[in-house]
């Protein structure tokens, strides 16, 4: 059934209890409580923390109507914009000063902006995208790289009441058309390039050809990063720094005042299709549930420097680099670069620099900064670190103690947070009081509802492999799919139809304690290093080469990555496999799609094995590969 652990779980005897000074400093010490509570009223529990931590310019008239499910609403009559709760409001108080961002650039940039100074920057860029027409409801398009720029542009978007759709700068050329023209967006944003391990990705150049794919595109602003050159298009194409010194770009702009269900914004991703995914959230529950997470999970306090060290570009960045930490006014530090880069010990270097308190990070990278050894963490002073967090796959006990003891010094609890794009924020992870096992979320959050079941709905037995599910909406939860509602009803709400669950797409299982354990996705999903790729969207660009008339991929463990693409490809009639043509087909993939999406390996075949419908089974190519067992093949066509 499930597609297979990707890496290997640990025995759930291991455990690593919090410290007493942990429980009595916890924002939340009685979280045990809190979250049984919640469990009687998930409703109640969700109510009262929009209440907590946000301000409504008018109240909501009711929390959850489900009236209409799966398409649920919350806090529905309620108005808000989050740029208010996350900008407007702490401009005007004491925070107004405050470090709201502290960045460094790969190449030893700093910059600083605080509470004040981000809102006028978000103000002049909002009255810069209001003069290229932008308004109320339309969609800006974001291709750029690890800037303060990004955020600034994506919070921009949002106080005029626009929809942003942030498309990760790793993303290429057809990638970026495709997810412009779905959102038809008018106004893009880019840079003229992102720095990369000391190198620069071309990324307006990769921006032209994307829209001279995908001609909807009216008006293009471009950041100034590195300073390479650039083709500027007469009456097309602005620099963002020209446009900062008209008289337009006033540091006042309206914050536009949104329903709590006026769409916020879409962030597309890879399902099983090769058309991307616009998962849309919404401006009133979303706020709720990633506030309320990031204050109870990583315990959040006004004197902390968080560094969530992922993307801006992804959900995690949305949710928990650019939104949440500013709605509880904290402090946060971006870098542009990747780890380790130019030396293994820029990230420790950065901690004791900056005395980052808490640190949000994938696998991949605790993998990859393992691998240098634990002697450059040891020439830094990491005591200012008092929590630590992991996303995006399943973490592999080794790396988890690795993080645990050298990183953490012993003393840092693991968040280990389960959560999807769709979700919004947190769903499975614990907060600092609860007991710890290396490779498990631990416990659904307060307020949710997760389950481990069998096809049949049934509810799996202890350390039973089966279907994660969710069983009771939540306030971050992705309200559609853009443009296509039958898709989003279709992928997630159709697989347990009868209950009304909504299916994750991931395979787990619980252990004796009710502890989760993710082992991974169990549809056409790879996650490579953490990030999430559509088999078909690769396979949909190697058969766009013209010598490959057919092609599947899956995902095959890898020590570092987690997983790492195989391709198989059936090439047209008189063409013939070699070295040369795999390394022409990886480069192609590489321009059409990113560098994220190049397979590790390409094999070439004579054909592939299906079902009697013309379904590809990618199944009994991962057995092959990994040299298992085939399993059921009783559907493979003759
Ligand atoms: O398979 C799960 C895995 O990442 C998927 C969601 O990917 P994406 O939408 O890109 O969001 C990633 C960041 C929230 C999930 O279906 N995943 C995410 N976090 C974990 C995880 N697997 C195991 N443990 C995690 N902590």
């Amino acid at each position: 059934m499930p597609n297979g652990a990707d890496i290997s779980t640990a025995p759930s005897s291991e455990i690593y209890y919090p410290s007493d000074e942990v429980v009595a400093n916890a924002n939340v010490p009685d979280y045990m409580e809190v979250r049984e509570e919640a469990l009687k009223d998930p409703v109640a529990f969700w109510d009262a923390r929009a209440k907590e931590f946000l301000d409504w310019y008018e109240p909501y008239e009711q929390v959850l109507d489900d009236s209409n499910a799966p398409f649920y609403k919350w806090f529905a009559g309620g108005k808000t914009n989050i740029v208010h709760n996350a900008l407007d409001r702490h401009a005007q108080s004491w925070r107004k000063n405050k470090l709201a961002m502290i960045w460094e650039g790969e190449n030893g940039d700093q910059r600083m902006f605080s509470y004040f100074s981000l809102w006028k920057a978000v103000n002049r860029f909002a009255n810069i995208l209001k003069s290229m027409g932008v308004q109320k409801g339309d969609t800006v398009t974001i291709y750029m790289g690890r800037v303060p720029e990004l955020p600034i542009a994506m919070l921009a978007t949002v106080k005029l009441g626009a929809i942003h759709s942030v498309v990760y700068g790793g993303f290429s050329e057809q990638a970026l058309a495709n997810r412009i023209t779905d959102a038809q967006s008018k106004v893009l944003v880019t840079c003229d390039g992102a720095w990369l391990r000391g190198k620069t990705v071309n990324l307006k150049d990769i921006a032209d050809e994307a829209v001279s794919r995908s001609p909807v595109v009216q008006k293009v602003i471009v950041y100034k990063r590195t300073g390479q050159d650039v083709e500027m298009v007469p009456g097309r194409d602005f620099w963002w720094h020209d446009l900062e010194k008209l008289p337009i770009a006033s540091p006042y702009c309206e914050t536009e005042v949104m329903d709590a269900e006026d769409p916020l914004f879409i962030l597309y991703t890879s399902g099983t299709t090769g058309k991307p995914k616009g998962v849309l959230h919404t401006c009133g529950g979303y706020q709720v549930h990633i506030a309320t997470t990031l204050k109870y999970v990583f315990d959040l306090k006004e004197e902390d420097r968080w560094w969530c060290a992922a993307d801006p570009g992804w959900i995690t960045g949305h949710s928990y680099i650019v939104y949440a930490p500013l709605i509880l006014g904290a402090t946060s530090f971006i870098y542009e670069g990747a780890p380790g880069y130019p030396y293994p010990d820029r990230w420790w270097k950065m901690v004791e620099r900056y005395n980052i308190s808490i640190l949000y990070t994938a696998p991949t990278a605790i993998r990859a900064l393992m691998r240098f050894g634990e002697a450059w963490a040891e020439r830094h002073d990491l005591s200012s670190l008092r929590l630590l967090g992991s996303v995006g796959e399943p973490i592999n006990p080794e790396a988890w103690r690795w993080y645990y003891k050298h990183i953490g010094q012993e003393k840092c609890p693991i968040m280990d947070t389960w959560w999807q794009t769709e979700t919004g924020g947190f769903m499975i992870t614990p907060t600092p009081v609860v007991p710890l096992k290396p490779g498990s979320g631990t416990l659904p959050f307060a307020g949710v509802v997760a389950d481990v079941v069998r096809a049949n709905g049934e509810t799996c037995d202890p350390n039973e492999d089966g279907y994660l599910v969710l069983k009771q909406p939540w306030p971050g939860m992705a309200r559609t799919v853009w443009g296509d509602p039958d898709r989003y009803v279709e992928t997630y709400w159709s697989e347990f139809r009868d209950f009304g669950w909504y299916f994750t797409g991931d395979s787990a299982r619980k252990d004796d304690d009710g502890y989760f354990w993710i082992i991974g996705r169990m549809d056409d999903v790879i996650k490579v290093s953490g990030y999430r790729l559509g088999t078909a969207e690769i396979e949909s660009a190697l058969v766009s080469h013209a010598k490959v008339a057919e092609a599947a991929c899956i995902g095959v463990p890898d020590e570092l990555r987690g997983n790492v693409i195989h391709a198989f490809c059936i090439l047209n009639a008189g063409e013939t496999g070699s070295e040369d043509l795999a390394q022409e087909l990886k480069q192609h993939v590489r321009h059409e799609v990113g560098p994220i999406a190049v397979p590790a390996a390409i094999e070439f075949v004579d054909n592939l094995p299906k079902t009697r419908s013309g379904k590809i089974m990618r199944r009994l190519l991962k057995a092959q590969v990994l040299g298992q067992p085939l399993g059921d093949t009783s559907t493979l066509a003759g």
